[in-house]
């Protein structure tokens, strides 16, 4: 069964509760498909300089400007080049994506088909996480209609233009969600990161040139053709503009999907639109952009989700999946389960990140059990500092930021379990 339509909706979702969207008819009759003619009337560099111009950040989580990295496309290659849309969404706490694929198809592949004219790439592959069956096919029946309709193929539009879309599965690696452990895997490799550089733009796909752009980014695409920078540039805030669909999950009232302004306020968020705590409860912490991003404290909730607020409080946006955990958690608790995912999910290629994985979920399993020492806690300190920055791929940071998030906000939950030799948090969740 697929997920509820988003609880508050806009231009990407406005359509999403009208089922015929997801099919060809829907899509066209809502006027999908307008913004690809509108581009395809337009030089290709125009159409890059107006995504640059609208100033759309990735929504993939590094919030890198789009139009940007289709600039970086070499404008004259003799390989061909490809478009890849990382659609592998395995961050704990994010499924904004699933969503825009299961309801919205045609609009990924209208942002693909843009993208594709502004940048050269003659194909483009579509990396579905495993999980995603009903987003996979959705796509594929939606790719099988473009083709039927002349959106996809040898003369798209009747225009001189050339484009086909590939749908790959993955197998359910976190790490194949990382732009270069996904084209190893593209590749049918062990999905390992690759040293950068040479960066996807030179050596991507096949080694041929690559753009990687998330799923919602792709989305949005079509919007600011059709609507124009203005217009995408009067959502969010003046260094993080348009909408983004947040993901809220945990311990609230109304638990899912919200399209909301980038810049919105993470309180409102969880305590308006997701309707806030449980009955008798109040909020003790909320990861704000998935699962490797630094967690907040209640009392420093009233933040814009945008990075260039995000960041004051040592945090980042993410993947925009809201994490509500209630004073019942023991945040000891919830460190274990992180360590142990990334512990899990490392591909091993760098010592840091692999045996500091490693160590991190031991000594944060070993405080919950009540065996820990305060020297323990110094020493998963030092460890999450010596993993940053130092690695292949941006992994070790993701494993160590939200440890270094719990011990700045909640270090009176791991010196409580030092103290007493077990966990204070008798009603928290199950390990
Ligand atoms: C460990 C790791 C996992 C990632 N997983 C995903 C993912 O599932 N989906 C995604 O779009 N980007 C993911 N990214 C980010 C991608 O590497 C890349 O930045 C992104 O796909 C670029 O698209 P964007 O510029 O449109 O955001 C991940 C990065 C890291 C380091
Ligand atoms: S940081 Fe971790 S996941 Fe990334 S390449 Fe190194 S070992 Fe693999």
């Amino acid at each position: 069964m697929g997920l509820e339509v988003p609880h508050v909706t806009g231009y990407l979702t406005q359509h999403f509760a009208d089922d015929a969207y997801a099919g060809i008819d829907g899509y066209v009759g809502a006027g999908g498909y307008g913004a690809l003619r509108r581009a395809l009337d337009m030089a290709p560099g125009d159409v890059t300089e107006l995504v640059k111009g609208a100033g759309l950040q990735g929504r993939g989580g590094a919030g890198f400007s789009t139009g940007t990295k289709w600039s970086f496309m070499p404008e004259n290659s003799e390989k061909p080049k490809y478009l890849v849309c990382n659609a592998d969404e395995s961050e704990p706490g994010s499924f904004k994506d699933r969503i825009l694929m299961e309801r919205g198809p045609h609009q990924v592949l209208e942002g693909i088909l843009i993208a594709a004219w502004a940048t050269g790439a003659e194909k483009t592959f579509i990396y579905v996480r495993g999980e995603y069956a009903l987003p996979a096919a959705r796509l594929e029946r939606a790719i099988a209609e473009a083709h039927e309709r002349e959106f996809l193929g040898e003369r798209i539009c009747g225009k001189d233009f050339a484009h086909d879309v590939v749908l790959m599965r993955g197998a359910g690696a976190y790490i194949c969600g990382e732009e270069t452990g996904l084209l190893e895997s593209l590749e049918g490799k062990k999905g390992q990161p690759r040293k950068k550089p040479p960066f996807p733009a030179q050596f991507g796909a096949f080694g041929m040139p690559t753009t990687v752009n998330n799923v919602e980014t792709f989305s949005h695409v079509p919007h600011i053709v059709a609507n124009g920078v203005e217009w995408f540039r009067g959502f969010g805030t003046e260094k993080s503009p348009g909408n983004t669909v947040f993901g809220v999950s945990g311990q609230v009232r109304r638990p899912g999907l919200f399209e909301l302004p980038l810049g919105t306020p993470l309180d409102e968020i969880v305590f308006e639109h997701a309707g806030g705590p449980l009955e008798g409860r109040q909020v003790k912490g909320v990861i704000p952009g998935g699962m490797s991003m630094p967690i907040l404290p209640a009392n420093l909730l009233d933040v814009p989700m945008a990075n260039e607020f995000l960041r004051e409080r040592k945090t980042m946006l993410g993947t925009g999946g809201v994490v509500v955990m209630d004073d019942r958690t023991c945040m000891v608790r919830a460190s274990c389960v992180i360590a142990y995912f990334f512990r899990d999910e490392s591909c091993g290629q760098c010592t840091q990140c692999r045996e500091g994985t490693g160590w991190i979920h031991k000594i944060v399993e070993r405080i919950e059990r009540g065996a820990g020492s305060s020297e323990d806690i110094e020493i998963l300190q030092d460890i999450t500092e010596k993993m940053e920055g130092q690695t292949i791929c941006a992994f070790a940071d993701a494993a160590a930021w939200p440890i270094q998030g719990m011990l700045r906000h909640f270090r009176d939950d791991f010196v409580e379990h030092v103290n007493r030799g077990k966990c204070p948090f008798p009603e928290s969740f199950e390990l």
